[in-house]
């Protein structure tokens, strides 16, 4: 573990079927599943989430202390995150033999909780279950450039199925598509490095290797070529936007596949979509032998995430995938399942304001 983040928030990923509680009470082994579905990936490490048990299943809330202000005002990164995990915890009530009854926004009063999910009537666990599920604490985010080996027609079609399964598109985009996006993302680094609240915010989630925190990014993760300690001091301080907009203009064009997940609409509702389709496709890519990573710059800004409808034709583009073959990355902390349990608190002038229409 040298130069990797505090042990105590990397053992969440030493997780395996092999220690479900199975004699033990329905709480208990909920709060098990929990375990997997904090191993979600969220923007800036974030993890803006939080679960409460009870008797007959979970319910999952948005953490909105955690939104990233600058490049998620609206919340659409934070709500396809808590998707991410939603899905994680659906795929892990099926592995255990249960169907997971979704019900989505199920109080009128509780803003901040999206679903509730119910320990559903017993199901036969299928092999695709098992597979997707042996994925979650295999799965990391890989900014690494990929092997030049192509992506199969046949991977593709499985990742473009998996979105759709989860009322979301995924859409492969053609070579001169993907040098079109490839100058669009440089072009989002360039402006938004030059933005001192951007740097602000990314240095406050970027941290160093052995950092005690149990969020944020670390540097082997991300470093902008910088070593781990410096990279905070480097990202707030000066514009790298040139530099960065180089690098990961090349490592678009140099990937085997591109793709953009997205909706027909843009809400809520839809953001949690796209984030069960996000996971349910990264975890088949995983199952395939395929690393990922997002760049998701481009549609921070209006301006640039205009172009990408005009690329994809095909309503809100909500991510931006990389796909392809590569080595191994390295986990990321999380905070343990007992630091997200219970409902958020929320300060009174915000919980009485009404709530925002963004549809
Ligand atoms: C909605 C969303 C957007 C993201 N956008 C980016 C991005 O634009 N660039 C990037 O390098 N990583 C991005 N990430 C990846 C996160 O930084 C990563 O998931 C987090 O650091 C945890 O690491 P892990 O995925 O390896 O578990 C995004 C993740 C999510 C869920």
């Amino acid at each position: 573990l040298i130069g990797m983040a505090r042990p105590e928030h990397l053992t969440c990923w030493n997780i395996s079927a092999g220690t479900y509680p199975r004699g033990a009470s329905l709480m208990s082994r909920l709060r098990f599943l929990i375990g997997y579905a904090i191993l979600a990936p969220s923007s800036h490490n974030t993890q803006p989430w939080r679960f409460q048990i009870d008797e007959s299943g979970v319910d999952v809330y948005t953490d909105r202390s955690r939104l990233l202000e600058v490049i998620d005002g609206e919340g659409r990164q934070l709500f396809m995150s808590v998707g991410g995990a939603l899905f994680n915890l659906r795929a892990a009530m099926r592995r255990f033999g249960h169907e997971p009854n979704v019900e989505f926004f199920p109080s009128k009063r509780e803003t901040d909780l999206v679903a509730r999910v119910t320990h559903g009537r017993k199901i036969a666990t299928t092999i695709e279950d098992v597979e997707l599920f042996d994925a979650i604490p295999a799965r990391h985010t890989n900014r690494q450039p990929f092997d030049p080996v192509p992506v199969s027609f046949r991977i593709t079609d499985a990742l473009v199925r998996a979105a759709h399964r989860e009322g979301a598109w995924l859409m492969r985009l053609h070579p001169d598509e993907r040098t079109r996006a490839a100058e669009l993302i440089a072009a989002a680094d360039r402006k938004q490095f030059n933005d001192k609240r951007f740097r602000k915010e990314l240095a406050h989630w970027l941290v160093s290797n052995k950092s005690a925190r149990g969020d944020g990014i670390p540097g082997y993760s991300k470093s902008y070529g910088a070593p781990s300690t410096a990279t905070t001091l480097l990202v707030r301080t000066f514009d790298i936007g040139g530099r960065v907009a180089e690098g990961e203009r090349d490592l678009v064009n140099g990937s085997p596949m591109l793709a953009v997940l997205g909706t027909d609409r843009d809400d809520e509702r839809a953001w949690l979509n796209a984030g069960q389709a996000m996971q349910r496709a990264l975890l088949t890519a995983c199952v395939h032998g395929l690393s990922a990573s997002f760049l998701n710059q481009a549609l921070e800004l209006d301006e640039f995430r205009t172009e990408f409808e005009d690329l994809t034709g095909h309503g809100q583009p909500q991510l931006v995938l990389r796909f392809g073959y590569g080595a191994t990355a390295r986990p990321t902390p999380r905070r343990p399942v007992g630091e997200v349990l219970g409902a958020p608190e929320i300060p009174y002038a915000v919980a009485s304001e009404p709530k925002q229409n963004v549809g």
